[in-house]
């Protein structure tokens, strides 16, 4: 079966790296791909959200099945509009319809879900723009902190956490009013402020059945011991230390099964990843948020620990035979670092050569594309996040150190990592 991935980013070449493993896979395709991903396969230079490009790759290459990376063309109904296609409806796309992709594209359609499958979850109200002065009310008398969120997808750049009311009143302003997330912020989520830890579970699903895939925490933040802007993360871990049985349970009897009970029940159209962005709040799990794809870097430390076939995992839930696998994980622990561009989150420039790359790799490391490209014989940055190096051990402390070993052996000018990935185990 020839295989189209969708995405540039390190998780697109970690899931070209291992769907290239695949016996079941011939020809693979990543689109538009980056430096690394040609190391796996053909890129073609189609962008994520071009479907009539799309689609006439998918033809002219015979393509058996499409895995999207990022959100964003599954929001805009990138399923819909191959299975409405007589030409492309055979195709196997790993990716929920834009109806089920709603769980991530809308924070008030996944909070409204959350609801009504009884899911654990901050306590919130939404608010449009005709109920601005609600809202204000509704702010002014809330406990503090306070969660704004945009309704849409903005990036990352929507959730507002405000320590003092007129913070959030003027958060609250811009979002709605100011429309300071265009479309996104045309309605706004408020919600109460969870304390606790964030770690992620990952789901393969058919809409029915699913797979637990291994857990993972990642690193937000820009800065060393959590400080700084948000950024798309900046590393992640797997397994994490402190989800044990008694945790593993609880999120599987809690999240996990009422939220594929919920999709099956909402008669969703979802063959793909469920992500579940959770809080452990005192021992308990609440959602956090949904995503209907992979995370980036999470998925650099979760599917290198995976020892099933990928594609004959995808396959089986794209063709409903979930339950007839078992998943299987190596126990050892993977640590991802993140090297990203001077100045990221903020601007940056791209265009810097990264040395190193032919080096031979350390033991058993490996070297994620991220934001590259390759130019003439060289390989530069392209993007903010510019690789990913995933490392193993026996625990998190040494795989981390082995990860900051071979990035030290990689330069680009102005190149920026956390040394502190997976300090608190
Ligand atoms: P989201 O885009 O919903 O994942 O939110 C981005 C980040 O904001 C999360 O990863 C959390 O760190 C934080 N966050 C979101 N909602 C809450 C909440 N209700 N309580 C505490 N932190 C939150
Ligand atoms: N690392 C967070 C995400 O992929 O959304």
């Amino acid at each position: 079966m020839n295989i189209l991935i969708i995405g540039s980013g390190g998780r697109e070449h970690t899931l070209a790296w291992k769907i290239k493993q695949s016996s079941l896979c011939d020809e693979l395709f990543i689109a538009p791909g980056n430096a690394g991903t040609e190391t796996c396969g053909t890129n073609l230079p189609i962008g994520i959200n071009d479907f009539a490009a799309l689609q006439q790759a998918a033809i002219d290459h015979q393509i058996g099945m499409i895995v999207v990376g990022p959100e964003e063309p599954l929001v805009k109904g990138l399923l819909d509009c191959f299975t409405s296609d007589p030409s492309t409806q055979h195709i196997h796309i790993i990716g929920p319809s834009q109806q089920a992709a709603q769980l991530e594209g809308s924070k008030a359609f996944a909070k409204a879900f959350m609801k009504k499958y009884n899911l654990p979850t901050a306590a919130y109200r939404e608010f449009s723009q005709q109920e601005y002065e609600e809202g204000v009310a509704y702010i002014r008398q809330h406990s503090l902190p306070i969660v704004l969120k945009a309704d849409g997808l903005a990036a990352g750049k929507g959730v507002l956490i405000c320590s003092t009311h007129e913070e959030a009143l003027l958060g609250f302003e811009q979002m709605l009013v100011q429309s300071k997330f265009g479309e996104a912020g045309k309605k706004v989520v408020i919600e109460a402020f969870l304390e606790g830890i964030e770690m992620s579970v990952f789901v393969l699903t058919d809409g029915k059945e699913y797979l637990l895939l291994p857990e993972a925490k990642d690193y937000k933040r820009i800065g060393e011991g959590d400080t700084g802007l948000n950024t798309g993360g900046m590393g992640a871990v797997s397994p994490v230390p402190f989800f044990d049985e008694a945790l593993r349970t609880k999120v599987m009897e809690r999240i996990v099964k009422p939220t594929i009970s919920g999709i099956q029940q909402e008669a969703f159209t979802y063959v793909g990843f469920v992500f579940i962005g959770l809080m452990i709040s005192n021992g308990d799990p609440y959602i956090i948020e949904y995503n209907c794809r992979m995370g980036d870097p999470e998925t650099e430390v979760v599917i290198p620990r995976i020892q099933n076939d990928l594609v004959e995992l995808l396959l089986a839930a794209a063709t409903h035979q979930l339950d007839t696998i078992q998943i299987q994980v190596q126990t050892i622990t993977a640590v991802t670092t993140v090297a990203v561009s001077g100045g990221y989150p903020e601007a940056y420039t791209n265009g810097k050569r990264i040395e190193g790359l032919t080096l031979p790799s350390l033991n058993n490391i490996h070297v994620f594309h991220a934001g590259t490209l390759r130019k003439d014989l060289h390989v530069v940055t392209n993007g903010g996040r510019v690789l990913a190096v995933t490392a193993f051990g026996p625990s998190v402390h040494e795989a981390a150190a082995a990860s900051r070993t071979m990035l030290g052996q990689l330069h680009f000018e102005g190149m920026n990592y956390r040394r502190d990935i997976g300090y608190e185990f």
